[in-house]
């Protein structure tokens, strides 16, 4: 039995304690990571005894993406959607489960600095097999005037806009993970007190991997250039440490937390009958993409920085090249024809 470090910040300690440098800020930012720590509490709950519950299986209905919709997703979406609603920093949300952006419409909310993005549950394919799931979240300051309902202006703004953005996965332990411009902070929910813990502060991908996640099913879907570098992956090489392993569970979540620990590159490429690939740009792409490069990675859609998109519709899906930067140079160096 391993005694667990007392010592430790909490979230909420650890946001309150870097508002000290920042003596004008309102403290609604850190109000919104706590608001989304309670609702990842809340899902956690559910996760861990989703055998036990009636829980599992589908909701019997078909999401805006075209996809059969499960319980957890429905759970997880009320959960963010609820605690953010009737928190103080958050003047709307948009969601990967919602038609469209949801503005709330008190007169707190519309006094509210940020915006929220989300996929309440990522890799909902997995929830019924016992295999990590995750959620993702993204933070904007709104354009809109403070005092009116937010609009869908404040949600269609480049990954670049972000201030903060996050993922929570629900693994062997439940983790929340966050970026702001000053760095990526991660914490393990602690079940004993019921708290998310600094476990990994100032978070850094290495610069190389030895980690390539990709459908491999889709091979001959992708185009040439991408065949190329998967093949790069594969190969001997004593300067890389070729061949690479790889690593693909089927939950972004879970597939880029590891690699941005432990060094290596994900990709969800466009294929023949889905040019754009299947992630979406906004509650997937934008967030890890945010994350990547507070770490010292990178991301792209295999022509341009993720970050630099300029989004015109909430759904809309993204090709995903993301992780170490010496990796993703290696990529640039098959895609523009140089390997
Ligand atoms: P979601 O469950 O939120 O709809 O997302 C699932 C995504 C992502 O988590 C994962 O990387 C990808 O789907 C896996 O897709 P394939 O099965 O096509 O590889
Ligand atoms: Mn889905
Ligand atoms: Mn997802
Ligand atoms: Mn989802």
């Amino acid at each position: 039995m391993t005694t667990i470090n007392r010592n430790v910040l909490t979230l909420d300690e650890f946001t309150i304690q870097q508002l000290r440098d920042f003596p004008h800020a309102t403290g609604e930012l850190s109000g919104l990571l706590r608001d989304m720590g309670l609702a990842a509490k809340r899902v956690n709950v559910e996760v861990n005894k989703a055998g036990l519950v009636d829980i599992l299986g589908d909701a019997g209905t078909i999401n805006v993406q075209g996809e059969d919709v499960k319980k957890l997703d429905v759970f997880a979406n009320n959960q963010f959607t609820g605690v953010l609603q009737h928190g103080i920093s958050c003047a709307g949300i948009a969601s990967e489960e919602l038609d469209e952006h949801v503005a709330f419409d008190d007169a707190v909310s519309k006094n509210s600095k940020y915006v929220c993005l989300y996929d309440p549950l990522d890799g909902s394919g997995n929830i019924d097999v016992n295999v990590s799931i995750g959620t993702i979240f993204s933070v904007y300051r709104r354009v809109s005037e403070k005092g009116t309902v937010a609009t869908k202006e404040d949600f269609l703004q480049p990954g670049r806009k972000q201030v903060a953005a996050g993922y929570i996965v629900y693994g062997s332990s439940t983790m929340l993970v966050y970026a702001t411009r000053r760095g990526v902070n991660g914490f393990t929910l602690d079940p004993s007190i019921g708290e998310f813990c600094l476990s990994h502060p100032n978070i850094k991908c290495p610069e190389f991997g030895k980690i390539y996640s990709v459908n491999h099913g889709n091979f001959f879907q992708y185009d040439q250039a991408v065949q190329k570098y998967i093949d790069v992956c594969q190969k001997k090489n004593k300067d890389t440490g070729g061949p690479y392993t790889q690593r693909y569970i089927g939950s972004m979540v879970a597939d880029v937390h590891r690699n941005l620990i432990k060094g290596g590159i994900f990709m969800y490429p466009g294929t023949i009958e889905k040019p754009k690939g299947k992630l979406r740009l906004l509650y997937e792409c934008n967030p890890f993409a945010f994350i990547a490069e507070v770490a010292g990675g990178r991301a792209t859609n295999g022509k341009e920085r993720i970050l630099d998109v300029q989004p015109t519709e909430l759904h809309q899906r993204s090709p995903l090249f993301i992780g170490s930067r010496g990796m993703m140079d290696e990529l640039d160096g098959c895609l523009n024809g140089k390997e």
